[in-house]
């Protein structure tokens, strides 16, 4: 009887330290740049979704001011993303991953903006000093090392189509705002399975080759990408604060002195 257990146990043992040692193997071996890209970011990503605006979203609870100037960051941000795309898309490694049919955002920005600030948006945008230090490093990526922008071009359009449809709605019901009204930068209508196209983005994602060195300048530049969205919301929200300060003292001001005029 104990014979044949032990045989038994022991047989399951061999089948089970052969798995676990599969699993290293293909940990080790796994040099998916998808796979390597979102393990590198998984830390980032959860500082990204505990700022106090990704709070306010998940709450389902954002202000106009905030909605607003959100808009003119990403407007920054994705002028400059798309240039940089734009400028390099024949470059062996944003070729594979340059889908501006299915992803540019900037054109739905633009509206966005002159549906909030009107024809004269150009003039009246707002963007705090995170949001041009994000844009000007995706310039200079775009200059001198364009392997870097698959890094970027990951950490924006696949955090949109992750969770930008719950976002927009969010948005809509917070703001009680129409169907689509200011709303457009969070529709993709070129893409019709986001969870499709994402794994199709992987894919071609896991195509460009890197030689190691470029491999890890391009998780590094994945790293600092999710930052400066961190910085670009703090910033942000900064800016609202002082803002709001501002507005409650000159409130003060104004009921000072009107209680001055009663007396
Ligand atoms: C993916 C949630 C903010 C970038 C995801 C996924 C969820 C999620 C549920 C899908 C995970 C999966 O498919 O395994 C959230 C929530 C956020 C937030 C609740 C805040 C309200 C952000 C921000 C960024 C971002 C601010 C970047 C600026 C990404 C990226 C992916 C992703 C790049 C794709 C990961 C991959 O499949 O490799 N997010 N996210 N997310 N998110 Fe977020």
């Amino acid at each position: 009887l104990s014979i044949g257990k032990t045989h038994r146990r022991k047989k399951r043992q061999t089948i089970t330290d052969m798995e676990t040692q599969k699993i290293n193997k293909e940990e080790l071996c796994n040099r998916d740049l998808s796979e390597q890209i979102k393990a590198v970011t998984k830390d980032s990503h959860v500082r990204a979704e505990n700022t106090e605006l990704m709070l306010a979203y998940q709450r389902g609870n954002i202000s106009l001011a905030q909605y607003k100037l959100f808009l003119c960051s990403l407007h920054e941000i994705y002028q400059a993303l798309e240039e940089a795309l734009d400028n390099n898309s024949n470059h062996a490694s944003v070729a594979p991953i340059y889908f501006p049919m299915e992803l540019a955002r900037l054109e739905s920005l633009e509206k966005d903006l002159e549906h909030f600030y009107g024809p004269n948006w150009r003039e009246k945008i707002v963007v705090p000093a995170a949001t041009k230090r994000y844009a000007h490093r995706l310039r200079q990526i775009g200059k001198d090392n364009p392997e870097y922008l698959v890094s970027h071009a990951y950490t924006r359009y696949l955090g949109d189509l992750s969770g930008g449809t719950v976002l927009g709605r969010i948005t809509q019901k917070s703001l009680g705002l129409k169907s689509g009204e200011g709303l457009l930068f969070f529709s993709f209508p070129g893409v019709s399975s986001p969870n499709r196209f994402k794994q199709l983005y992987r894919s071609r994602m896991n195509s460009i080759e890197l030689s190691d060195e470029e491999r890890k300048g391009v998780l590094d530049e994945a790293v600092l990408a999710f930052e400066l969205n961190i910085q670009v919301f703090d910033d942000l929200q900064k800016m609202l604060s002082e803002t709001e300060g501002e507005t409650k003292s000159d409130i003060l001001t104004k009921n000072e002195s009107m209680s001055e005029s009663m007396h």
